[in-house]
């Protein structure tokens, strides 16, 4: 959420920048802006796109070896040129790029303007701005004016500075809002992650909350904002180029969907121990003990990863007779949960920088307990808050709405499951069957792809509609929230998931003709009930759209459409149904002209509560 690219060094800072905005411009695009600071100050921004700043920088020539760029996603203030960042004091001395949110700006804004300080946004960064600047007249020195109003602030943020009278520094800082230093060679940079620096260089130094970053040309030097020095370590990116490149993919959405077969492999390869029906994760070493005597897990999640977490609980509490709670990490923390040292509470998050998933996690360990992060970011803040973890190794996910990091979750939640499964009631015979069936995944995962056409032409015939309806049951219903998430987000169609059997306690009041209805119907143990579901649907005039299993004769009298999922065990199948959604939102998204990549309103990493 909101991207900052920071660059001093002896290249043009503008290409440098402009790379860099459109590499993060996944974090959000409501607007965008840059600022160079060599002599003058040249500040360039516009509402909108990247792309709009990059026509209005090349009419402006902007040129200079020092600056700082940033793309928004609007929390204070309409997304127009105005309250685009970055922000500058009134005397056009510094300049600031900022994400997160300063949660007590009203009050230092009216000290502010007592001291005569005039504000042309409505923004919460311009007031850090001219605050920076007030301790600046002060204190002629940019480092000691930064570290002393962030002293006084409350809030989350990444901010990036750059001043007129200090040519030679850039400065950076954070709290909650991520932020990391890039190491180059005879030039540094600041970036909210990593993609923006890549293509300069692979090290980098993630900044740790209250940290400061003061970049000269040719080094760098870090400490908190109480002004103690700190020990920085030079972490090796490990994802290249390409894979946060398109790869001939019309979308990023549509290439991390394909890249499935080998995300999910890429989760449990060297850590699933098939001959011998279990699993080693080095990542839990720490809190294996713990793992082990938890009385109780609880998932905490946002969106799509809280969905995972629902499969989750049904995964755990199954192989393992472990109960398992699953909490919105938005409501988690805020209704003082019962808590004791005994329960072990799994953040689930891709970004690794969610707010609310990072608050509900520091929540839990305040109240004893052990903590453990599934994520995908390397080095990201819940990777780091948590007392141990499993990285999802799904590579970059840079397509707004979550894909491949939802199976790789799965994988790694299965993971998860299998060892506590194996610790408590489940023998190496059945733990090498789901070993087993987890190593076909990946294939099964590929031959449902390889139908992509067929999906795309029910995808063809259903775009105009109005409402979709979701329906699954036991593992399938948190799929079917899944499906509809993907298909809203990214289509803006209105679309509900629903177990399929509470259907008829409501929501079945929709149904009518005009209303597709996508009924997950593999063939398990409820599969009878769900083609109950799907009748009461029928009878109604609803158009189904089933999801079955390989091989069964039955749906097709049942339903206007039928895909096809390999055959699997039945915890293993949200895997493979989730993938024919994940490709009907997007072809319907297409046929309906959205910008799949970029939808409106959404940003990836929610970084703000
Ligand atoms: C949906 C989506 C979001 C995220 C949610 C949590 O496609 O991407 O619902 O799943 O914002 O994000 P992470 O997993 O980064 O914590």
């Amino acid at each position: 959420m909101c991207g900052i690219v920071g660059y001093i060094g002896s290249k043009n800072a503008t290409s440098v920048i402009l790379t860099g905005l459109k590499r993060l411009e996944y974090r959000g695009y409501d607007s965008a802006g840059i600022a160079l600071a060599n002599g003058s100050l040249t500040v360039c921004k516009k509402a909108g796109k990247v792309v709009e700043l990059e026509k209005a920088v090349k009419a402006a020539q902007l040129r200079g070896t020092l600056g700082i760029g940033h793309t928004r996603w609007a929390t204070h203030g309409a997304p127009n040129d105005v309250n685009a960042h970055p922000h500058t004091d009134m005397e056009n001395t510094i300049a600031l790029v900022h994400n997160g949110i300063i949660e007590n700006y009203a009050a230092i804004k009216q000290r502010l303007q007592k001291q005569g300080y005039v504000f042309r946004s409505e923004t919460d960064t311009e007031v850090l701005t001219m605050f920076i600047h007030s301790f600046y007249t002060k204190t002629k020195n940019l480092e000691e004016a930064v570290r002393l109003a962030l002293c006084e602030v409350e809030g989350a943020f990444g901010i990036a500075v750059v001043s007129t009278l200090e040519p030679n520094v850039l400065i950076g800082a954070r709290r909650g809002s991520p932020l990391l230093v890039g190491v180059g060679e005879g030039e540094n940079f600041l970036a909210s992650d990593a993609s923006a620096i890549l293509q300069h260089t692979r090290n980098v130094i993630y900044l740790q909350d209250d940290e400061m970053a003061i970049l000269t040309k040719d080094g760098y030097t870090t400490k908190t904002i109480d002004n103690e020095t700190t020990d920085s370590i030079i972490h090796e990116v490990e994802f290249d180029l390409e894979s946060i490149e398109k790869g001939g993919f019309d979308h990023f959405m549509l290439k991390e969907i394909h890249e499935q077969p080998r995300t999910f492999k890429d989760c449990f390869r060297g850590r699933l121990l098939a001959s011998e029906g279990t699993v080693r994760l080095g990542g839990l070493n720490p809190v294996l003990d713990k793992l082990r005597r938890a009385q109780r897990i609880i998932f905490t999640a946002c969106g799509t990863s809280w969905h995972s977490a629902l499969v989750g609980e049904y995964i755990i509490e199954q192989l393992a007779g472990i109960p398992v709670e699953v909490e919105y990490a938005s409501e988690f923390r805020y209704r003082n949960p019962v808590i004791t040292p005994d329960d072990v509470v799994i953040a689930i998050s891709q970004s690794g920088e969610t707010a609310d998933t990072l608050a509900a996690i520091k929540e839990a360990k305040l109240k004893g307990a052990t903590a453990i992060g599934l994520v995908n970011v390397v080095g990201s803040s819940i990777a780091r808050e948590t007392d141990a973890g499993i990285y999802l190794h799904a590579g970059p996910e840079i397509g707004v709405a979550s894909t491949k990091a939802f199976t790789s979750q799965l994988a790694a939640i299965m993971l998860v499951a299998l060892y506590l499964g194996r610790t408590r009631r489940l023998s190496q015979r059945d733990g090498m069957e789901i070993a087993q069936a987890i190593e076909r995944v990946p294939e099964q995962i590929q031959a449902i792809l390889d139908h992509s056409s067929q999906i795309q032409s029910i995808a063809k015939k259903y775009a105009k509609a109005q409402n979709f309806l979701y329906l699954g049951r036991g593992y399938h219903f948190p799929v079917a929230l899944e499906g509809a998430l993907k298909l809203k987000e990214i289509s803006y169609i209105h679309a509900e998931g629903y177990p399929a059997a509470e259907m008829k306690h409501g929501p079945i009041a929709l149904i009518d003709e005009n209303m597709p209805v996508v009924c997950i119907a593999t063939q398990d143990e409820i599969y009878d009930k769900v083609l109950s579901n799907i009748q009461e649907v029928r009878a109604r005039n609803g158009k189904i759209i089933a999801i079955a299993t390989e091989g069964d004769t039955r749906i097709a009298e049942f339903a206007e459409h039928v895909i096809t999922i390999p055959n699997t065990l039945p915890m293993l199948t949200p895997v493979l149904s989730v993938i024919p959604l994940q490709l009907l939102a997007y072809y319907v998204a297409v046929e309906r002209g959205c910008n799949v990549d970029m939808p409106r309103n959404l940003a990836k990493s929610v970084t703000v509560e």
